[in-house]
């Protein structure tokens, strides 16, 4: 169990039994966050995590979700692998093989372009596209996270220069290819109003326990992600430390 005192404010833990509660657990909060901010806001400003963790909770909204639900939402994505769309690794084409992208407009999907010839101009472009459509501090209504074996997070690998990006869109290296990313950086989701980690498998649980201990230093990037007026909950699926 994590112990509470590892929690910060506004920061808590939502445990669920299995994959399958984590997507159905996950896709009522999504939900409920798109309802607060289209009902106060009239927009909800989501990004979506890469990985493999989100797959079942993206397939879960697009089964419950429609056009009416997130009519005026907008999908961003935290990070991408500079490949193609179509390529294998690509997270774009993940998201949308879980059919959740036809719950938004078109013209409100941000895709990182991952087939960039050059990452910089693409963060720097996705940058942009950020800030027209969010101002220049962007404040995303709700960020969904993944948690590496290593700590990491978006494409914010520990050890590596992109935690100290300053901006909100930066290029990212893994220690495995696909090698260079795009990542939104730890300062975007300092501005984010939510961060929700989708944490599942037992093969977290180290990671998890040291993302949660501000005696572990350097801090992991999953523990330096968190919103500097917001709300991080972690929904954990990993029977050991959940
Ligand atoms: C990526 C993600 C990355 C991911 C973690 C967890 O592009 O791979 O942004 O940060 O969330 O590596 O990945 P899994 O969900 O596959 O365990």
């Amino acid at each position: 169990m994590i112990p509470a005192r590892a929690l910060r404010p506004r920061e808590s833990v939502h445990p669920v039994a299995s994959a399958d509660d984590l997507a159905r657990a996950g896709a009522e909060i999504v939900l409920a966050h798109a309802r607060a901010a289209l009902d106060t806001r009239g927009t909800f400003h989501l990004a979506l995590a890469g990985g493999s963790t989100p797959r079942g909770l993206y397939r879960e909204l697009a089964r419950r979700a429609d056009a009416s639900t997130l009519a005026g939402a907008h999908a961003w994505f935290g990070d991408e692998r500079c490949v193609a769309p179509e390529h294998a690794d690509s997270n774009y084409r993940m998201v949308s093989e879980s059919g959740i992208l036809a719950c938004f407009h078109a013209r409100q999907v941000h895709r990182m372009r991952g087939e960039t010839p050059d990452p910089e101009a693409e963060a720097a472009r996705y940058e942009r596209e950020l800030c027209a459509e969010l101002g220049p501090v962007p404040r995303l209504d709700l960020v969904l996270l993944g948690l590496g074996p290593d700590g990491h997070t978006l494409s914010l690998f520990p050890g590596t220069p992109a935690l100290e990006a300053e901006g909100w869109v930066t290029v990212g290296r893994a220690p495995l290819p696909p090698v260079a990313r795009l990542s939104l950086t730890l300062a975007t989701l300092e501005q984010a109003r939510a961060l929700v980690f989708l944490v599942s498998g037992s093969d977290k649980a180290p990671a998890l326990a040291a993302a949660l201990d501000d005696s572990v230093t350097p801090a992991l990037p999953a523990r330096r992600a968190r919103p500097l007026d917001g709300t991080l909950l972690w929904m954990v699926e990993c029977r050991p430390c959940g």
